[in-house]
């Protein structure tokens, strides 16, 4: 094989493996994470509270960097850029939607989903109707001049969006996007996010808790001992499968159920 990678690969981890320090001992979070995520592809990690699955997105982010292995994005290998690079690599290539990065309350929809555009100094006029062609996108449009305060949890997110999307990132990486949402809302805005990545060749990497937005994904990738497996959307399914809601014990892996 050549050396250069896969054009249609979008996201490529390489025996990740990232500790952190807790006074004197060392927690082993991620053991050997390998990971492949095409263009297009929707993908869905799931993994039980604790397992590692918002320190994986943090690294493919590039907000920060594993103990040892190689992270590409989009091609470029992440692990081996500088802080500058790495910043440039965040602004132009990678789309975060994470429950903590709230809108700003001062500015409105429009031009909260300008801000991203902002930093690559985007002409005023291309910003703006780039922003508001983003927020018809998510279907908020008729709301591009209100504050965060005046919009529902749904379109705060629509909005929260349409800003991640705002410099046409090569992926998107999302952190239980729909934790606080109800049910319909959040299944709206992973089928948009979904319809997003396919129409624009995005890949989508979600992690979520919800068996509903799992469904949707092209692949549900469970995240366990610090490493990922391949999860069958049945199997995630049966009360019997796989519960991730709760740690294993490493060396308890019961086979597969047997059904007639
Ligand atoms: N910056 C950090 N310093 C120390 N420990 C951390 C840090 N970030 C995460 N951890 C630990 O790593 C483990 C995995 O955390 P996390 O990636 O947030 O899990 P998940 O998102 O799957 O719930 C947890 O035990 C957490 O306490
Ligand atoms: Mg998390």
């Amino acid at each position: 094989m050549a050396n250069d990678i896969d054009n249609d690969i979008a996201v490529l981890c390489q025996d990740v493996h990232r500790d952190f320090q807790d006074g004197s001992r060392v927690i082993r979070v991620l053991r050997g994470t390998d990971l492949e995520v095409r263009k297009g592809e929707f993908v869905a990690i799931v993994g039980a509270s604790g397992s590692g699955k918002t320190t994986l997105l943090n690294l493919i982010g590039g907000l920060d960097r594993p103990t040892s292995g190689k992270i590409f994005v989009d091609g470029i290998e992440i692990t081996a850029l500088d802080d500058e690079e790495m910043a440039e690599m965040r602004r132009n290539k990678i789309g975060i939607l994470f429950q903590d990065q709230y809108l700003l309350p001062v500015f409105t929809a429009l031009e909260n989903v300008q801000v991203p555009m902002l930093l690559n100094e985007v002409r005023a006029k291309e910003r703006e109707r780039r922003a508001m062609e983003l927020l018809k996108a998510v279907g908020v449009d008729h709301r591009a001049h209100h504050m965060p305060h005046e919009l529902s949890g749904g379109m705060r997110s629509r909005v929260a969006l349409a800003r991640a999307l705002a410099n046409d990132p090569a992926i998107l990486l999302c952190d239980e996007p729909t934790g606080d949402l109800d049910h319909k809302t959040g299944g709206e805005i992973i089928r948009l996010m979904r319809d997003l990545a396919k129409k624009h060749n995005r890949a989508v990497l979600v992690v979520t808790h919800d068996p509903e937005v799992a469904r949707m994904a092209d692949r549900i990738l469970l995240l366990r001992d610090g490493k990922l497996v391949e999860e069958l959307v049945s199997r995630f399914f049966k009360p019997s499968g796989v519960d991730v809601t709760v740690a294993r014990d490493p060396d308890s892996r019961s086979s597969a159920p047997t059904e007639g």
